[in-house]
């Protein structure tokens, strides 16, 4: 597995040391992650295994439940998008983050095409009450060499069927909420690489508004792709204080179900996360 842990001693100089920088100006908090011979030694690790894997947990780092310093902690690795969203667990929730139930593969912005972010970052609050979520991984290369061997004229459907999205702006907290709809294949290649962009959702939306129905033939198609994701993830339970970055284009990912912890006052305790995305 793609995981480091932060020794304990290591990890408490840390968090001694974030309680100060957390109250920096934003210059200076970039500043700091950019010069501190600590902070770069974690991002080199962080990054090669990213290169190796595409995706690395960085376990046991407390950044102090601060959006700021998640998001120039996330900042090590690329452009970060101006909006961090924080996302607990809801009953009634609006928005695809914070339902309780199993989120289904996808890649984040798929709409964008090609321009998805690069990475997406999380970092956990506070843990699910019952600790349940997996969050799953499926590597494309996995997939292809899976396809390469058993099924190429799935790989080749893959590469070449275009499946169309919908979407109203590209993000929930979008201001401007244009109609934005695209066809793109699944798969695709640049640089010599495989590389992924997928949503469901954004599948059935564009049937949805344009008032048409999905063809049986491409629901086989999206399902037979689904259940070979499912055959062969990998999964990692995320603790309190992990650090998860997953390359955007070269995976898919999926998260199982959470738990939700009522409080005598109504309130509730659950799963409570920072995401960021990381654009080139
Ligand atoms: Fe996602």
């Amino acid at each position: 597995m793609a995981i480091i842990r932060l020794e304990n001693e290591f990890s408490s100089n840390l968090t001694t040391k974030f309680s100060k920088v957390k109250m920096y100006h934003s210059s200076d908090i970039i500043n700091f992650f950019n010069t501190s011979q600590k902070i770069q030694n974690i991002y080199n690790n962080i990054q090669k295994l990213l290169d190796k894997k595409y995706y690395a947990v960085l376990k046991n780092i407390d950044l102090q439940n601060d959006k700021t310093l998640f998001y120039h902690f996330s900042g090590l690795f690329g452009k970060v998008y101006p909006e961090i969203d924080y996302t607990d667990i809801k009953i009634d929730c609006p928005y695809t983050g914070c339902v309780s139930g199993y989120l289904i593969w996808h890649t984040d912005d798929a709409i964008l095409g090609n321009k998805q972010p690069i990475y997406s970052t999380i970092y956990v609050i506070e843990e699910d009450p019952l600790k349940l979520p997996q969050n799953g991984i499926l590597d494309i290369d996995d997939l292809v060499y899976y396809l390469e061997i058993h099924d190429k004229d799935f790989l080749d459907e893959l590469l070449t069927r275009k499946l169309p999205m919908f979407s109203k702006g590209v993000h929930y907290y979008d201001n401007e909420k244009e109609d934005i709809t695209i066809k793109q294949t699944l798969l695709y290649e640049e640089d010599n690489e495989i590389k992924v962009r997928f949503d469901l959702h954004r599948i059935k939306a564009y049937y949805f508004s344009k008032e048409l129905i999905q063809s049986n033939e491409e629901k086989k198609f999206i399902n037979k792709f689904l259940t070979l994701a499912d055959k062969l993830k990998k999964t990692i339970y995320l603790e309190k204080h992990d650090f998860f970055i997953v390359n955007n284009r070269k995976t898919l990912h999926d998260r199982g179900e959470c738990s939700l912890e009522l409080n005598e006052d109504g309130s509730f305790n659950t799963r409570e996360i920072f995401v960021g995305f990381v654009l080139e």
